[in-house]
């Protein structure tokens, strides 16, 4: 018998398997291929181009370049698409979708015959959608990412998608630009292709994922538009071929010490938030429990090293010149499990060991003297927050860390909009912005909506930064003294859902607690007397979503895509 390799793995059989290799090659052959080209092992590439996602525009170039790696190594490349999400053109969010993407992704790389996968993703999350995926799907796969786009200038002024959005957007909601102005800079915030070139979720997932071995070493950070970048992807088709005749597949490179490491490069990066999320979700597929104290934890361990926006100054192409995701390692070194395997066939410990010399860098800073003194993200509790809350530190008012107000409360995302501008707000900058009903469940889809607003009247007053909560996500590119991910969410019957306006509020980031002062029988008076959510009738994904999101402390995946539990982190 011929081994089960190329297209001769066992995919459709209409009851006959070499039948079935038969008329798969006669139907390849229609595109011109010779037996030549067919007898030897397929590597499936995932294409995620669109024409609504400028992060991934290079992706024909990226899949001609891995093509030719994996030809170069004597197999066969062949592309199919999934889904692909971007960030600015997904209703009502990229979050709602990312698990219908990772499971286009499972099904079709288990559908298709194939001996290993290359997944291409960049955007938020197409990275962690293609590698939970894969993980669930579990063939030989590796990541390639589209890579982040180049800082743009306005001025004489360097910016970059998206914190500088943020900035001159709340610049222009309070009178200090003019519409011509910020149309002027909204023509250089994203000069070139490629994802966001600040540490925002998907700059984080990139190097998390590098981190975690997914991804060849220094395949984070080259940029979208470089010829190292295309270096990259031809190197990663060449491997691909390595791990499909080697069989090394994700579940042994995703194992809890890759998790590990990954987070922890998430604190050194001063990254997103999103990236809990993600990482929480991706180790779920494996069977991996991730707990928010162990996340606190590694957080709490690990300065933030890295001189990026949001938290620090330079974008990712300063950072790719300072050498990428290594220099961080280095850093970190000690604290690293460096005994975990990698897709490249090295330890991480062999990996760091061969990457290039350092050389003198400012943008990833010494432990000694790191951007962040102390945690850059702190994961919080307290009875507002019974399964967790995160709030990014590094990109928060120190001042604000600890603070007691008034809550002002928005009932949902229409509420705030409706309400956040008007003149007769009852708000001043002591107080809590509160947000509810714009979680997993309750937006749906978890939007980026945490970052609120300052509300208009304060803001041209010139204040910068107030205490604001939500069951909501924020980008990872925001910047503000901003409480997210709260769990259980409103819509699923947490606390938030009790909050008026007018009660107090207390934060406390140092005792990571998030205090309603509130007597508990009264909270729960309260939460018994909400009305029952009325959803309307909802059919298709909505209702298949609905149903089966779990909440942030878990993840956000579907309930029947997480397997029994085998291990914790
Ligand atoms: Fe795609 Fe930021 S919008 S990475
Ligand atoms: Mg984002």
């Amino acid at each position: 018998m011929e081994p089960k390799t190329g297209l001769r793995r066992n995919v459709a059989h209409y009851g006959d398997a070499e039948f079935a290799a038969y008329l798969r090659k006669a139907f390849i052959k229609a595109m011109g291929y010779t037996d030549e080209a067919l007898d030897r092992p397929v590597v499936g590439i995932v294409d995620t181009g669109s024409g609504y996602n400028a992060c991934h525009r290079n992706m024909p170039d990226l899949i001609e370049a891995a093509s030719r790696g994996v030809m170069l190594a004597g197999a066969i490349p062949i592309p199919f698409p999934v889904i692909s999400l971007q960030e600015s053109f997904t209703h009502p969010s990229t979050m709602y979708l990312r698990n219908l993407m990772a499971m286009d992704a499972e099904e079709m790389i288990r559908a298709q015959p194939m001996d290993a996968v290359i997944l291409i993703g960049g955007c938020d999350k197409t990275v962690p959608a293609l590698l939970m995926g894969a993980a669930s799907a579990d063939i030989p796969a590796i990541m390639l990412v589209t890579g982040p786009m180049m800082a743009g200038s306005w001025r004489g002024e360097r910016l970059g998608a998206c914190t500088d959005c943020r900035r001159f957007w709340g610049r222009f909601r309070a009178g200090e630009l003019d519409a011509g102005e910020i149309a002027q800079v909204s023509d250089t915030l994203a000069p070139t292709i490629g994802t966001c070139g600040v540490m925002g979720t998907a700059s984080t997932m990139a190097l998390a994922v590098e981190a975690m071995g997914m991804m060849l070493p220094g395949g984070a950070s080259a940029p979208a538009v470089s010829s190292e970048r295309r270096r990259i992807a031809e190197m990663t088709g060449a491997r691909a071929v390595g791990i499909a005749r080697e069989g090394l597949r994700p579940s042994q490179v995703m194992a809890p010490a890759a998790f590990e490491n990954a987070f922890r490069t998430v604190m050194a990066c001063g990254g997103s938030t999103n990236a809990i999320i993600h990482l929480t979700a991706m180790a779920g597929r494996l069977g991996i429990a991730v707990d928010l104290a162990t996340v606190d934890r590694i957080a709490r361990e690990t300065p933030v090293l890295v001189d990026l926006k949001p938290s620090g100054q330079g974008y990712m192409e300063d950072l790719h010149r300072a050498g990428g995701l290594a220099p961080i390692l280095r850093e970190i070194r000690g604290a690293l499990r460096l005994d975990a395997p990698t897709i490249s066939g090295r330890t991480l410990g062999e990996t760091l060991d061969a990457a290039p010399a350092p050389w003198p860098q400012e943008v990833v800073r010494p432990s000694a003297d790191p951007v962040v003194r102390g945690e850059g993200m702190v994961v919080l509790g307290g009875n507002l927050a019974p399964a967790g809350a995160l709030l990014k530190t590094a990109a928060a008012t120190p001042a604000l860390l600890t603070h007691r107000g008034r809550a002002v409360v928005f009932d949902s995302l229409a509420d705030l909009a409706e309400r956040l501008d008007d003149p007769d707000l009852d708000v001043t900058a002591e107080d809590v912005l509160v947000l509810r009903d714009a979680g997993p469940i309750g937006a749906p889809g978890m939007p980026e909506a945490g970052y609120i607003p300052i509300p208009k009247k304060l803001a041209r007053e010139g204040v910068k930064d107030m205490v604001r909560i939500s069951d909501a996500r924020m980008s990872g590119t925001a910047f503000g003294t901003i409480v997210l991910h709260i769990a259980p969410e409103a819509a699923a019957g947490g606390p938030l859902g009790a909050v008026r306006t007018g009660d107090m509020i207390a934060l406390d980031a140092g005792g990571r607690t998030l205090m309603l002062e509130v007597a508990p029988e009264e909270i729960a008076a309260r939460l018994a007397a909400r009305p029952p959510r009325e959803d309307g009738e909802t059919r298709g994904y909505a209702r298949l979503y609905r149903q089966s999101v779990l909440q942030a402390d878990r993840g956000c995946d579907f309930d029947f895509c997480v397997p029994k539990e085998r291990a914790r982190l």
